[in-house]
């Protein structure tokens, strides 16, 4: 069988040999060598290099000596009943269609998987810090199977950038339905957090996914999103692409942030654009701004599908100020 399964895991634990006040100078390296994974990691949970560091000085040296005993004593065993069950439904994972790879990669303890988009296949890559400190790692066998198997769901539903119109419609169309099921009985912040969560995770070139909401000084406020830390929490009407969509109630589709005279750049890897503005009887509500990493991906799926998610969303923020739940 090819190898779907590795344990990085190793590689951290040499953070036991820096005093604990060099531990962000181990991270940093750290880092690059699991550039890929750990870099979304961050992107996935919003996290700034702050955030990384306060996450990291969390675990006490104690704790991280007690995860490397448990490691030591019960690595190998986890690992052979790892692949044994992996073996046993490779049929129902459709390994042979080589598209993923499991890594156990250790990082800050706050998310259990991810599914990392990396230039060939998928990597599912999974925290032994976070199935310690939640369980153990004797779970790990278990965790491994139901990921690769939320997976192969995940698999057939993603939107990428590859897919027919036909197809990319289709999917669409259900993850229209799938979020719409989701925030049916959620209070107006969650129905934001779930969508932004949802378009992130099923949409390949989502990059960047947060909602601001519009103020009654013609500003928009960041709200809540999945991505990079950005510095625009809060922008005028008007200012950026955000702004403009604010101002003028129109969607902005922007192929090539590059060519953008009034563009406020949140980060340098995004190449393309879309804000599309929430409205509810005429009024501006707020808006959802997506970026991408590619040029020129967005098309009008794209554009027709986000416009049916603001509806989605609109109601509940019309009402957000007589709602106690918000
Ligand atoms: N690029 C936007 C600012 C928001 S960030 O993309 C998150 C703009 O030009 O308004």
């Amino acid at each position: 069988m090819r190898s779907i399964f590795r344990d990085f895991s190793s590689d951290f634990f040499p953070i036991l040999t820096y005093p604990r006040e060099k531990w962000c100078e181990f991270w940093r390296e750290y880092r690059k060598k699991h550039r890929i994974l750990l870099e979304d990691y961050s992107r996935c949970n919003c996290l700034s290099e702050e955030r990384e560091r306060e996450l990291l000085l969390s675990f006490s040296r104690k704790c991280i000596d007690m995860l490397y005993l448990s490691w030591t004593k019960e690595i190998r065993e986890v690992k052979a009943f790892t692949l044994e069950r992996i073996g046993s439904i490779r049929k129902q994972l459709e390994i042979e269609r080589e598209d993923f790879t499991i890594h156990l990669v250790c990082a800050l303890g706050i998310t259990e998987k991810l599914f990392v988009r990396t230039l060939k296949t998928y990597v599912i890559m999974i925290d032994p810090v976070y199935i310690w400190t939640h369980s153990s790692l004797d779970e790990i066998p278990e965790i491994v199977v139901k990921a690769a198997q939320d997976y192969r769901r995940f698999s057939d539903m993603v939107v990428t950038t590859r897919l027919s119109q036909n197809e990319k419609q289709k999917r669409l169309n259900r993850l229209l339905e799938i979020i719409s099921d989701d925030i049916s009985n959620q209070n107006m912040k969650k129905r934001l957090q779930t969508v932004a969560k949802l378009l992130d995770h099923y949409v390949e070139y989502y990059d960047w996914t947060g909602f601001y909401l519009a103020g009654e000084d013609n500003t928009l406020f960041l709200d809540t999103y999945v991505g990079e830390p950005t510095e625009h929490t809060t922008i005028p009407f008007g200012s950026g692409i955000c702004g403009q969509a604010a101002s003028s109630k129109k969607t902005f589709l922007v192929p090539d942030v590059s060519l953008e005279k009034n563009y406020l750049s949140c980060s340098p890897k995004t190449k393309s654009e879309i804000v599309v503005p929430i409205l509810h009887q005429g009024r501006i509500l707020g808006e959802l701004d997506i970026d991408s990493h590619r040029l020129n991906t967005f098309d009008e799926l794209d554009n027709e599908f986000l416009g049916r998610i603001c509806d989605l969303v609109a109601p509940a923020l019309a009402s957000k100020g007589e709602s106690e739940d918000c």
